[in-house]
């Protein structure tokens, strides 16, 4: 039975249309700055944000990362939602990597407002942290893939800066939000110093993610790259992969989101599975959350192993809660297989 893998949309593989394309690509020293297929890729992606320069990653973490390290100094702070990726799933990088510290904002589904940021600014004095720098994340990893509304964000984003706060936009899954509202990746890079996004997510490119800003942000995010050990020689095979999904693999996204749609809709159905709370009209986009009833004999962990054993993986991410994430390499008959799957593994337990 072939495995219908929900872990994450990191777990897309390139096609051979892909591969074909990466092995024919120009290649040089992109640490000496010379990898033709790196510099194409990373004006590609400067145009497509409306940004003056781009810098090419291997992660989406390094492009956080790098990020930080270019708008901030040792004892600044950053203020981002407390379900962060750049708090939760990245080694502690902001303290370890650039000496900052964090202040974090929480509300149900990953956006905030202007007065939630503004009552964490810090007044300049000796005392304290200099408030530096403002995280966003679109689509919203840990609250369900939510997409910021675009006025919402310039609003907030307008307003820090008039706070004298700098802005990074995690973008990771920043086409996932274009797609599902419509709106250029470059309409919500307008409102902030910087953008990232990655190709390895959803879009089948083995590695790969990129920075965009301006040149002295870019300049300095790329000196970080190379301190953190992410200069790449050849990478133009890499460069390669992502201006392939560029081309062919973004507006396909909308049926990973039809898709993770139908798989929510199905979940309804099954008794002893509830909505999520960070979803209460459904997922967003490709990333769907359930929880499983208080007083089941399963919890989230028994749940995944069980299912594995069906075939299909997912993950358990708290006692009762469960994320499954829908991609390019589920099509819809892999939908409705999953949930006879799970319906059979409810059953299973008794409901
Ligand atoms: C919102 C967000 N930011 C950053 C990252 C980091 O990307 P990578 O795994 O390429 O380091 C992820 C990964 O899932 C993510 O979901």
């Amino acid at each position: 039975m072939h495995t219908i893998d929900l872990r994450s949309d990191t777990v897309t593989r390139p096609t051979p249309a892909m591969i074909d394309a990466m092995t024919r690509a120009p290649l040089g020293d992109d640490v000496l700055g010379d990898d033709p297929t790196v510099q194409a890729l990373e004006a590609r992606f400067a145009a497509l944000m409306g940004k003056p320069a781009a810098v090419f990653v291997p992660s989406g973490t390094m492009a956080n990362q790098a990020a930080i390290r270019a708008h901030t100094e040792p004892g600044d702070e950053i203020i981002c939602h407390e379900g962060s990726h750049i708090i939760h799933y990245e080694g502690g990088g902001p303290a370890a990597l650039s000496g900052c510290m964090c202040r974090t904002i929480s509300t149900p589904d990953g956006t905030f407002d202007l007065p939630s940021v503004e009552s964490l600014i810090r007044p300049p004095d000796v005392h304290f942290c200099r408030s530096r720098l403002l995280v966003f994340e679109n689509t919203h990893n840990r609250y369900g893939g939510t997409v910021w509304p675009l006025a919402r964000f310039a609003e907030v984003a307008a307003g820090a800066k008039a706070m004298g706060l700098r802005r990074h936009l995690d973008g990771a899954r920043l086409w996932n939000a274009c797609v599902a509202s419509g709106h250029a990746p470059a309409e919500y890079a307008a409102h902030v110093d910087s953008v990232s996004a990655c190709f390895s997510k959803g879009l089948g490119c083995p590695v790969g993610s990129a920075l965009a800003g301006d040149e002295e942000t870019i300049r300095r995010a790329r000196r970080a790259r190379k301190l953190f050990g992410g200069g790449m020689r050849q990478s133009g095979m890499l460069a390669a992969a992502a201006l392939y999904a560029l081309d062919h693999h973004i507006e396909r996204l909308v049926v990973d989101h039809a898709n993770a749609a139908r798989f929510a809709k199905g979940l309804r159905d099954i008794r002893g599975i509830e909505p999520d709370p960070s979803q209460p009209g459904g997922p967003h986009t490709n990333i769907v959350f359930f929880t499983l009833s208080p007083g089941l004999p399963i919890d989230a962990p028994a749940f995944q192993e069980r299912l594995r054993k069906h075939g299909v993986l997912l993950f358990a991410v708290g006692p009762r809660r469960v994320r499954a994430v829908l991609h390019m390499d589920v099509q819809e008959a892999m939908v409705g297989r999953a949930l006879e799957a799970v319906s059979e593994v409810m059953r299973g337990a008794g409901c």
